[in-house]
């Protein structure tokens, strides 16, 4: 890696120190070290999550909610206590609006099928054109189902959402619900959350943000974004797969019925009828994931340990600074140019394929994503089948993006 240090952001974080947190960083791959620009697809767990999950299944383990004897009570403490860091991480006003789910890609099917079992034929829901699946296909299923419309709010050519746009699709007042991104897994796009928030409930649709990506790089607040529901995944937080979560208001959870019926989720049953326990627990059928709820408590407790603005401020240096360097390869475009971004960046090259551009970086230790990134309406609405995207975390440092620039430098080389 050649040197570059006077396009170097000032450093805010101690980077050497949180990067001997993450064990996997210092392997090598394909004999290099390795650069690890797939974030946004998971992140690399620091040794906080991984000693948690280990001391969890070594020392305290058992059945929550069940149990009567020790191991459950404190199992179920210690799984229960999450649900207090998550509210607080949000700033949500109450623990029992934290429900727990799989990933956020559930939390949305549950808002889609709960949320979506209150609407009418002839209500309508709002996505924008730069929805992740996960946003998306739910939205679809229930329209198929329940005769609602989907609309689809438009996104301008530099990537943010078109304010004007959605402001027609809500005139007519069927909206019920607007379900957006809060930050684009493709373009890095962060959306105006409040203003999107103030225009929906102006036309008296409720809103749900997507913060799978958001809440990993900068700090969130339910009450300030003035959302309805908001919905993350804890395996792109530094924490593990199999553990995401809801966050609603009360009286919405209140009025919803359940997602998926079973042991947990219910007040009585007979073989006539069941009735159903309180929110949260409500939407929390079976057993849940006990250890990996823990250990996103140890990952929320570690970044907080570091500070959101710390984070969000090294991200914005390292984003700057990425763009800069790859300004400078040739037949290299950067897709989109968002008014706000954070640490995505999609880009295309003349002559190289995107699935070969991650091949060959790959070769070289660099490992970046390349496709359709779970958004294939969005690729379509910007004229591509695929891109190279290399997302940041905060591990993540200059020297990795100098690594990055200077490869494609020399696969452009390559192939021209
Ligand atoms: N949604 C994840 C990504 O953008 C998997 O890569």
């Amino acid at each position: 890696m050649s040197a570059t240090v006077e396009k170097r952001p000032a450093h805010q974080l101690d980077s050497a120190a949180i990067r001997q947190q993450f064990p996997i960083l210092s392997q090598q791959v394909h004999d290099r070290p390795l650069v690890f620009l797939d974030s946004a697809a998971s992140a690399q767990k620091p040794n906080a999550v991984i000693d948690c999950m280990a001391d969890t299944m070594r020392t305290q383990y058992a059945n929550i909610h069940r149990g009567l004897h020790w191991m459950s009570e404190r199992t179920t403490e210690a799984y229960e206590g999450v649900r207090d860091v998550v509210a607080a991480f949000l700033n949500a006003p109450s623990r029992e609006e934290i429900v727990f789910t799989r990933n956020s890609t559930e939390a949305i099917n549950l808002v889609a099928h709960s949320f979506g079992a209150l609407l009418k034929p002839g209500q309508a829901v709002v996505i924008s054109e730069m929805e992740h699946h996960a946003n998306l296909v739910p939205w679809q299923m229930l329209r198929d189902r329940a005769g609602i419309e989907l609309r689809i709010a438009p996104i301008t050519d530099e990537g943010d959402l078109d304010l004007d746009a959605l402001r027609d699709l809500l005139a007519d007042g069927q909206v019920a619900l607007v379900a957006v991104t809060h930050m684009s897994n493709v373009l890095g796009s962060v959306t105006p959350a409040r203003q999107i928030a103030d225009m929906a409930h102006e036309a008296g649709a409720q809103v749900l943000f997507d913060g799978s990506q958001f809440v990993v790089h900068r700090k969130t607040d339910v009450q300030a974004l003035g959302a309805d529901f908001y919905t993350f995944t804890g395996h792109k937080l530094y924490g593990p797969t199999g553990i995401g979560v809801l966050w609603a208001r009360k009286a919405l959870l209140d009025a919803m019925p359940p997602f998926m019926g079973g042991g947990d989720m219910i007040s009585t049953v007979t073989f006539e009828r069941s009735t159903w326990a309180h929110v949260p627990h409500k939407f929390e059928a079976g057993t849940p994931a006990i250890i990996e709820t823990i250990a996103l408590g140890a990952a929320i407790a570690w970044i907080e340990q570091i500070g959101m603005e710390a984070v969000a401020a090294h991200e914005a240096e390292l984003t700057t600074y990425a763009l800069n360097r790859l300004a400078d390869v040739p037949g290299l475009r950067v897709v989109g140019a968002p008014h706000d971004r954070g640490g995505v960046i999609s880009f295309v090259m003349d002559d190289v394929h995107p699935h070969d551009i991650a091949t060959l970086l790959d070769r070289n230790g660099i490992a970046v994503r390349a496709g359709h990134h779970c958004a294939e309406p969005l690729m379509r609405r910007l004229g591509l089948t695929a891109t190279a995207r290399a997302s940041f975390g905060v591990y993540t440092i200059p020297s990795e993006i100098d690594a990055l620039a200077e490869t494609l430098v020399r696969i452009r080389n390559f192939f021209v």
